[in-house]
């Protein structure tokens, strides 16, 4: 596996994007201190300033197409076996389709894009900061660790590179047994960390609001929706409001 390290970049999604196109399919992920022109999920920005980590890491993909899109809650699992170490685990939730929360607030997203043979993870974790101007609860890694522990002289948290060396073998490893072996048991592992289970939730698709019970994921990653009639509705792709 190869990885780059940039002090700037417009964004390392796009960067890595730009790779495919002269046929390079990775496994690379590619890490900037900073960006310039961050891209969040629905073509939100990623506000992209020094001390998170903002990565994007490219995989080759000649399995079934039906499996790449869940490779996002193979990568959330992940991001929160990492922040395990750092958080009490119960605190750390899973959103879907693809944010990782801790005590309710966002600490982390994952933009997933995919080509033909290849498949893009973009991943914002919050370390050190979080933008304050967001229309939902947004938090960081160095909020939750407790002053003594970063005191220590062997240092606890050394920063967003050696996050990221960890994220990227266990994402690798994940990757492998979502193709090997296919979704069934992440899926097991996602809804066990996942949030708000069995409670009103409310999704936005598109311009329209819909309010239903989060009952489960389904086999492949659609967000199971009880709604007050008593059907059951599929969501493949929306918003659930924080
Ligand atoms: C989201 O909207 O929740 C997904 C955010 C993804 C942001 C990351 S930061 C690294 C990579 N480069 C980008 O421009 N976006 C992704």
């Amino acid at each position: 596996m190869r990885f780059e390290h940039f002090e700037q970049l417009d964004s390392t999604q796009d960067y890595v994007k730009a790779l495919t196109v002269q046929g390079d399919n990775g496994p690379l992920w590619v890490r900037a201190d900073k960006q310039e022109l961050g891209r969040g999920r629905l073509g939100r920005p990623w506000v992209s300033k020094s001390g998170n980590l903002y990565t994007s890491g490219l995989y080759p993909w000649n399995s079934p197409l039906a499996l790449k899109p869940l490779a996002s809650f193979v990568t959330a699992l992940a991001l929160a076996e990492t922040l395990d170490r750092y958080i009490e685990p119960t605190d750390i939730r899973l959103k879907w389709p693809n944010d990782v929360l801790v005590q309710g607030a966002k600490i982390a997203g994952i933009l997933l894009e995919g080509g033909d043979n290849w498949l893009i993870i973009g991943i914002g974790l919050n370390l050190e900061h979080h933008p304050d101007d967001l229309a939902y609860p947004a938090t960081h890694l160095l909020a939750h660790i407790a002053e003594d522990k970063l005191n220590k002289a062997e240092p606890f948290y050394a920063g967003p590179a050696p996050i990221l060396a960890e994220l990227a073998q266990n994402i690798s490893k994940k990757l492998q047994a979502l193709q090997n072996e296919g979704f069934a048991q992440f899926r097991e592992d996602w809804l066990r960390r996942a949030n708000r289970q069995g409670e009103t939730i409310q999704v936005r698709l598109g311009n329209e609001i819909i309010s239903g019970i989060f009952e489960a994921l389904s086999e492949n990653g659609a967000l199971q929706l009880r709604l007050a009639n008593g059907s059951l509705r599929e969501i493949v792709a929306g918003d659930v409001l924080l």
